[in-house]
């Protein structure tokens, strides 16, 4: 187990930088995600702490050593891929000795480490079958397997779920919470899976073409985006982020308004830079909307209607091109062609100055201020 110091670290290939000075400090036996659009540099990054990639410039230290200049054995560090790389003609336990066969680990010491493995992941009846014996789910735990008996100071995942089906998803999600608790390990896992960043990490880091635009708990992301590119990107449906235009800012709130809205509203907010006569952009994520009954902050025709059940997504025309996304309750009554009325609260929406910066917060719900708690191993 370790911590790990990234510092202004940069990857260029040829005259392309797809790392471009990342800086981030993880300590030990965290579980940090990364999460960010396709080609942001996740899997780089990923492969530049493993030691498959160079690192053109910057520091990284595990366990207080740099390992720059490492290879990759020497890191202390096991890697799990969405692709499970195992060797088809070997039995599960010798997919999993492997590694330790190779590096001359005397056999009881295999075989014990082997054993103890299969038990984690609950394989033992499963350690002579081959892997085209074996579900996806198996076969990714096998790959889990191989990475746990190298006994890493670090474990790295790069969707690892992906190949496997929804409802497999949500069993390994699990089986990966309890991994983490039982091993007490420090992982580094990339998703592209909402769910699994909020529910699996203590910090979520979200990048954008090779740079950090946001690190911190899930609940934190949640509640107070830094700026309009994670409020986008943190929950689902996607937070609305639609124009607006300061009237009054005071110490602790600002109004606004807008031709979409009926009224003025009032956040509670420190008004930075938002001052009278500003553009600002006020952010509402669907789930803090409600349909109204007379009349609402926005009143448009609705263009779309999904029924989840319990929910109902629908889609509002704001007047002026401006459409909203809300997440209303699923026993009302509503149409495509009919008007719908929204009420939501100033205390549960952002604001962000014309550069897309957040407003800082000031009702912020206590649990998005507090670390995750997490029940003793
Ligand atoms: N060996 C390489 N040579 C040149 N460009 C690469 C190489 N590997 C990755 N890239 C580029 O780096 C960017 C980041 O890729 P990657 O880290 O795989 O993104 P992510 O995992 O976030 O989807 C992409 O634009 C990709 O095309
Ligand atoms: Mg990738």
């Amino acid at each position: 187990m370790a911590s790990l110091s990234i510092e202004s670290l940069r990857k260029s290939y040829g005259s392309v930088e797809i790392i471009k000075g990342v800086d981030l400090t993880i300590t030990d036996g965290e579980f940090v995600v990364f999460v960010g659009p396709s080609g942001c540099g996740k899997s780089t990054l990923l492969r530049m702490i493993a030691g498959l990639e160079e690192i053109t410039s910057g520091e990284l230290k595990i366990g207080g050593t740099v390992v720059n200049d490492l290879a990759p054995k020497e890191r202390g560090i096991a890697m799990v891929f969405q692709s499970y790389a195992l060797y088809p003609h070997k039995t599960v336990y010798d997919n999993m000795a492997f590694g330790l066969q190779i590096a001359k680990v005397d056999k009881a010491e295999i075989d014990a480490k082997v054993r103890d493995a299969a038990r984690i992941l609950k394989m033992e009846h499963l350690l002579d079958r081959r892997p085209n014996q074996l579900s996806g789910g198996q076969r990714q735990r096998v790959a889990i397997g191989r990475a746990i008996v190298r006994n890493p100071q670090v474990f790295l995942f790069d969707e690892p779920l992906s190949n496997l089906d929804a409802a497999l998803r949500v069993t390994m999600r699990a089986e990966l919470a309890k991994l983490h608790r039982d091993l007490g390990a420090t992982m580094i896992y990339v998703t592209h899976d909402q769910v699994e960043a909020m529910t699996l990490a203590d910090t979520i880091v979200v990048f954008e073409g090779g740079v950090i635009r946001q690190a911190g708990s899930p609940l934190e992301l949640y509640h107070q985006p830094r700026n309009t590119f994670v409020a986008g990107f943190i929950g689902s449906p996607k937070m609305n982020l639609l124009p607006v235009t300061v009237v009054a800012a005071t110490a602790d709130s600002v109004t606004v308004a807008a031709p979409w809205m009926t009224a003025h509203l009032t956040v509670p907010v420190e008004p930075g830079r938002l001052a009278p006569g500003s553009a600002a952009t006020l952010g509402i994520r669907p789930e803090h909307m409600a349909a109204g009954s007379e009349t609402g902050l926005i009143t448009g025709q609705v263009t779309l209607v999904e029924r989840l059940g319990h929910q109902t997504i629908v889609e509002v025309a704001a007047g002026e091109g401006a459409g909203v996304t809300a997440l209303i309750d699923g026993t009302r009554m509503t149409a495509v062609g009919s008007t719908l009325p929204l009420t939501f609260s100033g205390d549960d929406v952002h604001l962000f100055d014309a550069d897309g910066v957040a407003a800082v917060r000031l009702k912020v719900p206590e649990i998005a201020r507090a670390r995750r708690e997490r029940p003793a191993a």
